[in-house]
């Protein structure tokens, strides 16, 4: 029999006697949330601009998700992949009939989605003649994830340290710099694997020169191009994949986060070539494309396609990047470096070393959540359907705290 915490403080007592202490957790134990809104055990209310790192695309408690999951625990939540399911099917089949690709395979996490691209460029290679090609291209400040593979693959050090000898494969450009990966690509090379906004390295939108200029590389070199979507595709930026802004089509591509709406479930997305290579015994999942992830994942995609849900992000995203301006760079210039982003993922760059003194005064002071990345980089990935109100409320809230700091 399980005697349920009352209060806050006992969940985070008790959580910090019997959780593994390998997150930094906020003093706050999420209890219920109802849209871009969460509440504590307390009953205390907070605004919520870190959207479960950018994967409540669609807030909190959304109707249409209740709704599938009601109906799910009716049916059947899992059957394995000997069988077919339709939740999955039409869940590939709306992400191919919304994009370029021709082919889904799903997996159950952003990193396990990488994973899956870096194999697949892996045995593409072989399967076209070139055996000796298997070096992936990165960028440095780049983030894929914390499996080994996805880890190394990863252009930060501090997410390499302590786990020599890393696997061999993986050479490290420079974001939005072509040459710095046109001196890299030799004879090894299999593929270019970049982010078309870097994410936890600090909210950076990719040049569109850069990733047109990978297109053309990586086609004269035969090398296939994947992008990282875990965190900007499914909506975050307006569009179902920020690359569509860009006008480059990958060859593969992965998605994760905002998919399933809370529910794991990532997916590697291929066209062309790109989707004979993966057969029966080279990769899969026991979870993976199961049919309670995939219906909320095909519901959630519904929402988002079929009700406005990217066309708001994309009008409260410059929204939020215009208050931005106006407020926070113009009450405190010697504080901002930058304020840069696409859709609902922006990112206000410090001159100060850290942004979690601001992090920490929202959350005190007007119940607003936020996070800070990268050291100095205030990341703000609501719900996908914030409202501006909400967006005033959170602006108001950093400028209040930066001039508390005294900023
Ligand atoms: C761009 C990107 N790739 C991969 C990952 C790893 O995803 P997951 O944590 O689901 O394994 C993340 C997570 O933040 C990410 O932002």
């Amino acid at each position: 029999m399980i005697t349920k915490f009352k209060t806050n403080a006992e969940v985070i007592e008790n959580g910090d006697k019997y959780l593994y202490g390998n997150h930094i957790r906020m003093p706050l134990a999420l209890e219920g949330g109802d849209g871009a809104w969460v509440f504590d055990k307390d009953g205390n209310k907070y605004l919520d601009f870190v959207g479960g790192i950018a994967v409540n695309g669609l807030g909190h408690n959304h109707p249409r998700i209740q709704e599938c999951l009601a109906e799910r625990a009716k049916t059947i939540l899992h059957c394995s992949n000997y069988f077919y399911n339709e939740p999955a099917v039409q869940t590939a089949k709306l992400i191919v009939e919304n994009s370029c690709f021709d082919k889904v395979l799903f997996a159950n996490s952003g990193a396990e989605a990488n994973e899956g691209q870096i194999k697949l460029a892996r045995k593409y290679a072989k399967d076209h003649g070139h055996p000796e090609r298997f070096v992936v291209i990165t960028m440095k400040n780049s983030f894929h994830g914390r499996t080994l593979a996805t880890c190394t693959a990863t252009g930060q050090y501090g997410v390499h340290r302590y786990f020599e000898p890393l696997p061999d494969g993986f050479r490290y450009a420079t974001f939005n710099d072509l040459d710095s990966v046109k001196a890299l690509v030799d004879e090894y090379t299999c593929a270019i694997l970049t982010e078309p906004v870097q994410g936890e390295g600090g909210v950076r939108p990719a040049t569109p020169e850069f990733l047109k200029g990978l297109r053309e590389l990586c086609d004269e070199k035969g090398i296939l191009l994947m992008f990282d979507e875990v965190q900007v595709g499914s909506g975050r930026t307006g569009k179902l994949f920020a690359h569509q802004y860009y006008g480059v089509e990958p060859d593969t591509c992965s998605m994760a986060k905002a998919l399933g709406s809370g529910v794991p479930i990532a997916a590697l997305c291929a066209r062309g070539e790109a989707c004979n290579v993966l057969t029966p015994g080279t990769h899969g999942s026991t979870f993976a494309g199961g049919p309670l992830a995939c219906a909320l994942a095909m519901t959630t995609l519904d929402v988002m396609l079929n009700e406005g849900v990217l066309n708001n992000c994309a009008e409260v995203g410059e929204y939020f990047r215009k208050r931005a301006h106006e407020v926070i760079e113009k009450n405190h210039p010697d504080t901002v470096d930058e304020i840069r982003g696409l859709g609902l993922i922006n990112g206000i760059q410090l001159k100060k070393p850290s942004g979690q003194p601001v992090v920490d005064l929202c959350f005190k002071d007007n119940n607003v959540l936020i996070n800070n990345t990268n050291g100095n980089v205030l990341r703000f990935i609501p719900p996908l359907i914030v409202t501006k109100e909400e967006v005033d409320i959170v602006i108001n809230a950093v400028d209040a705290a930066m001039t508390k700091l005294g900023w």
